[in-house]
């Protein structure tokens, strides 16, 4: 499966669990998880489907082992991020013990953007295309 396809099909997947738990929100009455749902939405779904579409217009063929670390660093990150979110606000663990997760993943979150960046000047120097 090429990278335009994989962030699409995992863009989707964070986009049912955001919508359900924004669901949940709305029928309990109970908003707690907003933050947690804003950022599987907006990490999750909406980052992923911006890379889904970089990779389709701009990377034909990017480096695969950087675009695989990119990919396989972006998730992992955007769950670190989200379970930490939802088991904070959920309020089953302590802002002290989720820190770290927290942290790494945000910063997993960061270097994923800017290995995006990377592999996009990467493929502007190789794509013949690029210097029309
Ligand atoms: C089944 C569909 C959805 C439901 C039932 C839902 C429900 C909610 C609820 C109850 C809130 C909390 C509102 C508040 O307390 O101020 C919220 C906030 C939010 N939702 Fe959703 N949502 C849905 C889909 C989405 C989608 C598709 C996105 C983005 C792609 C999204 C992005 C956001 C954001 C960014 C916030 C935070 C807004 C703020 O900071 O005030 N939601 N949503
Ligand atoms: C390194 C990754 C990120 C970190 C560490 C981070 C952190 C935060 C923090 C601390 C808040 C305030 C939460 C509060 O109200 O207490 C917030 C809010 C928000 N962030 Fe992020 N964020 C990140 C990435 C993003 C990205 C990439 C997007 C959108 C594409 C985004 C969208 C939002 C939105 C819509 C809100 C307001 C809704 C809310 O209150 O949760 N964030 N973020």
């Amino acid at each position: 499966m090429n990278f335009d396809r994989k962030y699409l099909v995992w863009a989707l997947g964070y986009l049912i669990v955001g919508m359900g738990v924004g669901l949940y929100m709305a029928a309990s009455k109970n908003h707690a998880q907003l933050v947690a749902h804003a950022h599987i939405l907006m990490v999750g779904f909406a980052v992923s489907f911006i890379y889904s579409v970089i990779h389709r217009l701009w990377l034909e063929r990017p480096a695969r082992g950087l675009a695989t670390a990119q990919f396989a660093l972006h998730q992992a990150a955007a769950i670190a991020m989200c379970v930490g979110l939802l088991l904070l606000y959920g309020g089953v663990l302590p802002e002290s013990t989720l820190a770290p997760l927290l942290g790494v993943g945000s910063l997993g979150v960061l270097l994923a953007a800017l290995l995006m960046i990377w592999l996009v000047r990467q493929s502007g120097r190789t794509d013949p295309a690029a210097s029309r």
